[in-house]
């Protein structure tokens, strides 16, 4: 390795091929890394080169379905994309445990973002706040030409709010208040910034800095609960001990962490499956969770007949138009799944979805635990690679897990005795 350069001139400009030839040379590829490299799937290779930059290949990551979803009545399929094995097998066992007293009740918020621009260099905090205030209706309206689109829908900028700051230095925050109706906003809420700042420092005789959206959507959020009856829940012990392991995650961030993550599972799997931004989603989950000191997302609560009522409130700001969900082949199939109708649906699915994911992973802690599970799949897993046929499987994982030994090794030398013997 020594000698080379991670400098690679102009390796943006390449075709795509070229560009992977570079990559191998520096990282010594084989011929058949370079070939597994080589596929793009169902992604055009114009499209993926088109989405980010100094594209070699696609990354492949399982898409499975969530069944059993019932949400404001109506039944839903839930594409997820993830890694992690047990994910969709607890949430659509969730979903299933919530059918009987109804399934999920979901609502979401209007679509409202906040855009935020950072004015400095200001004599008089409180002159530069007048101004700014007394020229609202300009900025909204200056705003709102850089969408065609919302304002055909009657959404589009709404108001300003403006906010003060001394320390650590002095500085004048504007916040651009925007209906994004059916798209996630990013791009519509930072063109609107960008567009008014020379506006602002005209008006305020300051310099803008920042111009863009907050990811923290707490005007953009998403409810959900669902009732889960006490004898499907495993019995009484069970909902007490999902009751203390919530109380836990109140109390302690290093549990809320943990219990929040298992939320996301859900949420970002469906955001994986139909390419939307996850990191967005997680920001906002994470600094809404963290108002007044971090705490889960979920609430739980015993009803007087010992059932277990659970709910979720979470910003959500995901959309159905714009961005990378239309233009990618795949994303448009695993909408069609989905089948929601605009942002808001979706945005309900999603908190549903969190919800379920939440309740089976605390259930399953708060019973059997989830490594029984979780090993078993590993077990699979680890067959699989060793190359167990279907007819194989369940004898190497079986004796893998009652010999406590899963590993590579273990499952080669069952298979070697199991070849021999047959
Ligand atoms: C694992 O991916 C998620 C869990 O740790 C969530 C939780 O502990 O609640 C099981």
């Amino acid at each position: 390795m020594e000698g080379r350069s991670s400098v690679i001139p102009g390796l943006h400009k390449l075709p795509i091929a070229d560009r992977l030839r570079s990559v191998a040379k520096f990282s010594d590829l084989t011929e058949s890394e370079i070939s597994s490299l080589g596929g793009f799937g169902s992604m055009p290779e114009n499209v993926a080169d088109g989405m980010i930059e100094n594209v070699i290949s696609v990354m492949e990551i399982p898409l499975g379905v969530a069944t059993n979803f019932l949400i404001n009545g109506k039944e839903y399929l839930i594409p997820m994309a993830i890694e992690e094995a047990s994910v969709i097998a607890a949430c659509s066992n969730a979903a299933k445990m919530s059918r009987p007293t109804g399934g999920f009740t979901a609502y979401a918020s209007e679509s409202i973002m906040v855009g935020q621009i950072q004015i400095l260099g200001l004599d008089s905090l409180d002159d530069a706040r007048i101004r700014v205030l007394q020229a609202e209706s300009k900025i909204v309206e200056m705003a709102n030409t850089k969408s065609r689109t919302l304002k055909e829908k009657g959404a589009g900028a709404r108001t300003i709010e403006v906010y003060p700051f001394d320390i650590p230095e002095k500085m004048l925050v504007v916040h651009l208040i925007v209906d994004v109706s059916d798209a996630m906003g990013a791009n519509i809420v930072n063109s609107m910034c960008e567009h008014v700042a020379p506006f602002l420092e005209e008006i305020t005789g300051g310099r803008v800095n920042l111009r863009i959206l907050s990811n923290l959507t707490d005007r953009r959020m998403a409810y959900a609960s669902a009732v889960f009856r006490k004898d499907l829940v495993g019995g009484e012990e069970i909902v007490e001990n999902i009751i203390s392991s919530y109380n836990l995650a109140l109390i302690d961030p290093y549990r809320a962490a943990t219990h929040n993550k298992g939320i996301m599972n859900g949420i970002d799997a469906v955001l994986v499956a139909t390419m939307n931004d996850w990191r967005a989603i997680e920001a906002g989950a994470h600094a809404f969770a963290s108002f007044g000191g971090y705490k889960p997302l979920t609430s739980y609560s015993k009803l007087p007949n010992g059932d277990l009522s659970v709910s979720i409130a979470i910003p959500m700001a995901v959309g159905t138009v714009g961005g990378s969900t239309n233009t990618v082949p795949k994303a448009r199939i695993t909408r069609k799944i989905l089948n929601v109708m605009d942002a808001r649906e979706f945005a309900s699915v999603l908190a549903s979805v969190g919800l379920a994911q939440n309740f089976a992973a605390v259930r399953a802690l708060s019973a059997e635990g989830i490594q029984s599970g979780h090993m078993k799949l590993h077990a699979r897993n680890i067959a699989i690679s060793s190359g167990a046929t279907a007819s194989e499987m369940e004898r190497v994982v079986d004796e893998m897990l009652r010999s406590r030994d899963i590993s590579p090794s273990s499952a080669r030398s069952i298979l070697d005795r199991l070849r021999k013997n047959s």
